[in-house]
């Protein structure tokens, strides 16, 4: 792994202060990888996208430019500072298409069939209650629409994700994420096992069947927990194709 990529996660694992996270980020910007997450979700103008578990936002502008100006991305987390953090790039970028969402451990907080597109990028093996997730992201998601995950087999060295299933390591073997999602009712699209983002990261694509509900009936609640209003405030009568009105949220 390389120095940068190793310290981007070391502060991405460990929670340290936004101002050293940013500081790397800044080091390492998401060129290569963001193409190919653009290429593999194939996102396109207008289209709704979240990027569950955003961390700094360091995809989320990945997402936002794939979308353009017309589309809408939804960066959520489960912890305030981090959703701040996204804010404050995205302004320093001038991105003004993002929503940021406050969630939980049973659900993204996002709007039930908000989402054409979903990234989950080195976030899945931080879920403490996975199967909450599950049924959470198959109501954001809109029938037929992506889920690409991004993750890595379980690494010892890496610290220990408190809450998170045991599966000896930081990370999750490939064949449980699918097992997991296909268990949910997700159906596989395609994997890539050369994925850029760790030493033996992969990315699994899956997709939310057109015509059939979820194995784990995706009933729960998804009212948004905390979700902020659009920057640019869109009216409740907006019928742009896949974007969201505010009577949504
Ligand atoms: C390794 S970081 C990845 C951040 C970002 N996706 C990236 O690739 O730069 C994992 C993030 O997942 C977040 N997280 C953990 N459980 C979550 C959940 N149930 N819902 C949303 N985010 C979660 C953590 O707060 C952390 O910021």
């Amino acid at each position: 792994m390389s120095p940068i990529r190793w310290l981007a996660s070391l502060v991405c694992l460990a929670g340290a202060s936004a101002s050293l996270a940013t500081a790397v980020a800044a080091a390492s910007e998401p060129g290569v990888e963001g193409r190919r997450i653009v290429e593999v979700l194939r996102l396109a103008a207008g289209m709704v996208a979240a990027d569950v578990g955003a961390g700094e936002g360091r995809f989320t502008s990945v997402l936002a430019r794939g979308v353009g100006p017309e589309g809408r991305v939804y960066a959520t987390e489960i912890a305030q500072d981090k959703l701040d953090a996204v804010k404050e790039r995205m302004a320093a970028d001038g991105i003004e298409n993002v929503l940021t969402v406050l969630g939980d451990q049973q659900q993204t907080g996002l709007p039930r069939g908000c989402c054409d597109r979903v990234l989950l990028r080195l976030v899945y093996h931080h879920f403490a209650e996975p199967v909450a997730m599950q049924r959470s992201l198959w109501a954001a998601l809109r029938p037929g629409g992506l889920i690409a995950v991004i993750d890595v087999p379980p690494k010892k060295g890496w610290p220990v994700v408190t809450g998170a299933p045991e599966r000896g390591g930081h990370g999750i073997e490939v064949a449980e994420l699918v097992a997991d999602m296909r268990r949910a009712g997700f159906e596989v699209v395609a994997q890539h096992d050369d994925w850029p983002a760790e030493t033996d990261s992969y990315c699994v694509v899956f997709r939310r069947p057109a015509d059939r509900g979820s194995r784990l009936s995706a009933t729960g609640s998804d009212a948004p927990s905390a979700i902020d209003s659009w920057p640019d405030s869109p009216s409740a009568s907006e019928s742009r194709p896949g974007s969201l009105s505010a009577s949504d949220s």
